[in-house]
């Protein structure tokens, strides 16, 4: 059986890891300055998760969610701790756009309305709703096409205050990403998640914080949001939080109250899942890990802004973009094949850096070599 070929392919076999490295079967190592699309968030193969997950395997490793599971209810204490979200709810559930579409249509069930704003360049996943709320029309299949999903341009306060002057009894839900990630990496103004949190007040609407990308510790606070100052009434994670293991979860403000039924899925919460994810806050708690994007985001941001080529750098902690001038277009390929480290992209000449919230110093220290080489390289002037 042939596989569904969907994925543009870089032919290197990547086969063991460790930290911020990866190696292929050649034996030959790479700096992951792309944290396997941004959800390494410990680091590879950290042994305090491999054991973690071990010891789980050899208890239980799934049982459904018709029986008490105390893991999870361990997951949702220390999540509430570490994120500073203790009076709030967890659902769990597998994957982004899962949480993305529970989130949806939990503020749907909660107010009754239909309309959702989403923005520009948003990416909010692949299944029905949260790709209907994805500005990509190419991936939007005829069956996902709606009219409850009203787009507006990103940070335009003026536009957001129209739409709910308009429609404002319509609204059930607006839906942003802190930081905007495969749109290139655009961070939303701390004055506009201000407005969506008081037009969501004043009109019934539901204000969703898609932290699937940018959770999770990676801006240097636990949600991209938080530097805004207001709550959500709804969190959506998942990439960093299981580290590479499928978990996913939305955090659901008090005032959202379940009933039996509402939401549900088969694997969501199953004990793995929980081992994994409850490893990825021990460590990060541990080796001060949000404090380390933070910091070491920082300096590679101070660096990268010191190197004339690159125009517009921008982010947060360990999640930062910059865009690249015509000439130095195949940068990203360059580096992973000449240089041996990986990079992410965002089109159409954006590179994107979502490295492992544990990436030392050292490490950046060695990717900003790599990559000036290969500036100079792209630029024909090889150094002396
Ligand atoms: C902001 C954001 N939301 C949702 C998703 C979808 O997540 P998943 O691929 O796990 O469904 C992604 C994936 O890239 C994302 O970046």
């Amino acid at each position: 059986m042939k596989l569904f070929d969907v994925y543009p392919l870089n032919n290197i076999t990547i086969i063991s890891a460790k930290g911020s490295y990866v190696w292929d079967q050649g034996g030959v190592q790479y700096l992951d300055m792309y944290g396997g699309h941004a959800v390494i968030s410990i680091g590879h193969t950290h042994p305090h998760w491999v054991k973690r997950i071990e010891d789980q395997l050899e208890k239980i490793a799934f049982y459904s969610n018709s029986v008490v599971i105390p893991i999870q209810k361990e997951l949702a204490d220390k999540l509430g701790r570490l994120s500073g979200k203790e009076d709030y709810q967890l659902f769990l559930c597998n994957s982004g756009a899962e949480a993305n579409e529970n989130a949806l249509k939990l503020a749907s069930f909660y107010n009754g309305r239909k309309k959702i704003i989403a923005f520009r360049k948003s990416f909010h996943g692949r299944t029905s709703l949260a790709v209907a709320a994805t500005d990509n029309p190419s991936i939007v299949a005829p069956v996902n096409e709606t009219d409850n999903v009203i787009f507006l341009p990103f940070n335009d306060e003026e536009a957001l205050k129209a739409c709910f002057a308009e429609q404002g009894k319509e609204i059930s839900s607006v839906i942003i990403e802190g930081i905007q990630g495969v749109g290139g990496i655009n961070l939303a103004n701390e004055s506009f998640l201000q407005l969506i949190r008081s037009l969501c007040d004043e009109h019934g609407a539901v204000y969703i914080a898609d932290s699937v990308q940018c959770g999770y510790g990676r801006s240097g606070k636990f949600f991209a949001h938080d530097f805004a100052g207001v709550n959500a009434d709804i969190y959506t994670m998942a990439k960093g939080m299981g580290n590479g293991f499928p978990v996913a979860g939305i955090l659901i403000a008090p005032k959202i109250q379940p009933k039996h039924g509402m939401l549900g899925t088969t694997f969501g919460g199953n004990q793995l899942a929980c081992a994994a994810a409850l490893a990825v806050l021990e460590v990060m708690e541990e080796e001060q890990l949000i404090e380390n994007a933070n910091t070491n985001g920082g300096y590679l941001m101070e660096q990268l802004k010191a190197i004339p080529e690159l125009k517009n750098v921008r982010g947060r902690g360990l999640m930062i973009g910059f865009d690249l001038p015509e000439e130095l277009k195949d940068l990203k390929k360059k580096l992973l094949f000449d240089f041996k480290v990986f990079t992410g992209e965002a089109k159409p000449n954006v590179i994107r850096l979502l490295p492992s919230l544990a990436l030392s110093k050292k490490q950046i220290d060695e990717f900003l070599t790599s990559l000036t080489e290969a500036i100079d390289e792209l630029k024909g002037q090889p150094n002396a």
